[in-house]
């Protein structure tokens, strides 16, 4: 039997940290090597941990600079942290390439929601209009969501729109504009995590939505992703390609 691959997790008491930890533990595949906490001086002690890869969930706009300092320790970097930028993510890609190592950034570990983000792309090709409707548990900290802001970029790009462009709304209950697409952000307590993205041309709207209603669903990406960081070289986006390369 080959030997299970070893993670670390950092922001192990979060949310999405306490489901990968969970994963991880149950898992045959992979071995949770260790578990950090916010205060622990995890760029001391995980070098050594024996981790060949390390989960980062922590808080949106940290994660360029830890997958940097895991890099600099020999660790290949699973960011899941939202808000990680293009710029940030070349910069994680020449870093790793440099050690001859390698990591992912996913902004999403949804099967559904990647999948929906990839028809966002083809329609936004063909429909000139598009507005995307996100919703999320009120204890989210940011908006637009990473998921939101990931699609509507997306779509800039395959609309040949600049994706780095983001703007307040027209008007002041319009959302914020991102790369020419509108995004609304929900916080309420029913909501769990949800997306609509509604494409328009002259008479007639095309609807793609994605519900989720828990964290199983990041269960298949996440391993793909884990498996995927482990082998690959530089730093590159996207779950589509732990899934489908
Ligand atoms: N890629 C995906 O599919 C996906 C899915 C869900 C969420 N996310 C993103 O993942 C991130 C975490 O989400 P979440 O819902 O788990 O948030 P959360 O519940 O707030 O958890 C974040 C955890 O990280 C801890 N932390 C902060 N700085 C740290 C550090 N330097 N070292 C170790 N731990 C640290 C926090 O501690 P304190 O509580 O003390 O601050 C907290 O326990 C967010 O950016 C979120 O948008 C991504």
């Amino acid at each position: 039997m080959s030997a299970k691959l070893a993670v670390a997790v950092i922001g192990a008491n979060g949310r999405l940290g306490r489901f990968a930890c969970e994963l991880l533990r149950g898992s045959s595949e992979f071995e949770l090597v260790a578990a950090y906490g916010r205060g622990d001086d995890w760029g001391a002690s995980i070098g050594a941990s024996g981790a060949r890869v390390a989960f980062e969930a922590t808080v949106a706009g940290q994660g360029a600079r830890h997958g940097l300092a895991l890099l600099g320790v020999g660790v290949r970097p699973l960011i899941a942290t939202s808000g990680v930028t293009a710029a940030e993510n070349e910069e994680l890609d020449r870093a790793a390439r440099e050690r001859g190592l390698g990591g992912l950034v996913v902004p999403n570990f949804s099967l559904g929601s990647i999948l929906m983000q990839l028809f966002a792309v083809q329609a936004a090709k063909h429909f000139a209009e598009a507005e995307i409707v996100e919703g999320h548990h009120p204890r989210k900290k940011d908006a637009p969501s990473g998921t939101a802001l990931e699609t509507a970029r997306r779509m800039a790009i395959a609309r040949g729109d600049d994706p780095e462009c983001r703007e307040p709304g027209r008007e002041p209950a319009r959302g914020e504009r991102v790369g020419g697409t509108t995004i609304h952000s929900l916080r309420l307590s029913g909501l769990y995590a949800h997306q609509e993205v509604v494409l328009a041309g002259p008479g007639e709207t095309l609807t793609l939505r994605h519900d989720m209603s828990g964290p199983a669903a990041f269960a298949p990406g996440i391993a793909a992703a884990l498996r995927y960081a482990a082998r690959c070289d530089g730093v590159a986006r996207g779950l589509e390609l732990a899934l489908f390369a």
